[in-house]
This record gives structure tokens, sequence and C-alpha cells, in this order.
């Protein structure tokens, strides 16, 4: 018995740079505090994997489906926060009183995923497969990696709160606003994915059943 969940190797400053070099809508948060903790959790976490970086990680929404037919997981990451931004500024622009708080939308999106290195990692999901009754399968799923690797590395309560609650962890709780902001981002660019033929065909039925995706030709 061990903890599985500790750094791998050390969280260097090169690792840090392939974060930003990867994810450059970091630089969208204002805070210079939350801008460092958001890149510091994804250094964390990945250093806590195999993954070297972002665009290691497969393209994928949970581990084997949805996945995208190419790509990275940075895609999506990326995709999530431009989206949570224009649907928070849809809702402003058209009505000045609605109150979001743009920051932790902000920093709420990039780390939504953040747990994905530890559920994604092929060591950690070999020894799930090899004794599920001993470990869980998986032992914590990405949502909840990602809460704890957002409070490690000091991160507010309401980001953690996003890394836990946009996933389907977040049934069960009340969400914050920019919580269901990003989830619906979050969920929002799988469905449109699946729609417009980005997803490979045997990985959509995770989605729903209403999906009919357009064929697309590959380039
Ligand atoms: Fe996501």
């Amino acid at each position: 018995m061990r903890n599985y969940c500790g750094l791998r190797r050390p969280v260097t400053q090169s690792v840090r740079d392939a974060v930003q070099e990867d994810f450059p809508e970091i630089t969208l948060i204002g805070d210079a505090d939350l801008r460092r903790q958001t890149i510091e959790a994804w250094s964390h976490s990945l250093c806590c994997s195999n993954f070297m970086r972002i665009t290691d990680l497969p393209p994928e929404g949970n581990p084997g489906a949805p996945v995208l037919r190419r790509g990275t997981q940075a895609d999506h990451l990326r995709g999530v926060v431009r989206l949570a931004v224009r649907m928070a500024d849809e809702m402003t622009n058209s009505y000045p009183e609605a109150r979001i708080d743009r920051d932790i939308l902000l920093a709420g999106a990039v780390c939504h995923d953040v747990g994905k290195p530890f559920e994604f990692d092929p060591a950690n999901r070999e020894r799930w497969r090899a004794d599920a009754s001993a470990t869980g399968q998986p032992t914590f799923r990405h949502s909840v990696f990602g809460m704890h690797v957002c409070l490690l590395v000091g991160l507010p309560d309401e980001v953690a709160h996003i890394a836990l609650g946009h996933s389907m962890e977040g049934q069960f709780i009340g969400v914050s606003t920019e919580c269901m902001i990003v989830r619906q981002a979050d969920h929002c660019w799988w469905f449109l994915a699946g729609a417009v033929g980005l997803l490979t065909p045997e990985s959509t039925a995770v989605l729903s059943p209403m999906l009919r995706a357009r064929a697309t030709q590959m380039r």
C-alpha cells in the first residue's frame, strides 16, 4: 500500500514554462497571484504523472470517451476557457446587473481539468486495471484529484470548487455561478465537438442519444 498521488519528479521552471506555452489563455487572468497559482496547479499535477506537458495529454473527455479525432487536451482546455468567457460576456452585455467574478471564472476554466494527468496516467490506469477491487477504478476521478491539487497549491476554494463541480460530482452539490458557467462551457464544448464531427464515431455514445455527427473531411 502506498500513496500514489505525490510528485514523481520535482516541479521545475521548465515545467511551468511549458504550461504557459501550451495554455496561453492563462494570461487572461488579471490577478497575478491567481495566474501564478493556476500555473503551479498544472505544473504540480503534471509532475504527479509521467506526462511532461499539457500537450502530451490525449484529447479525451474521460479516458476512452469522448475522443477527439486529432489534437491534444490543450485544444479542449483552451476552447473551454474561450467559450466560458463568451458565455459570461453574453449575459453581462445583455444584463449589466448580472454578477460574474471574471478572474474566478477564468482560473476555474483553466483548472477545471487539472486532475486529468492523474486519471489519464498509464501507470495509474494499469494499476487500477490489475486489481480494481483493491484500488477503485479510478481511485479518484480527475475532478476530485483536480480539487486536491487546487487546494494544495493554495488556490481559493472557489476555484477548487469548479474543478470538483464541473463534472458529474457537481450533481450532488449546489454549484457557484462561475462553476455553472464552466460546467456549461465544458459540456457544450464536447457536445458541439461531437455534432460537428470532431470526435471518433465510436466514442460519442457517452454524450447523448440525440447526437448525430456531421461527416467531416479529414485534412
Ligand atoms: Fe473539460
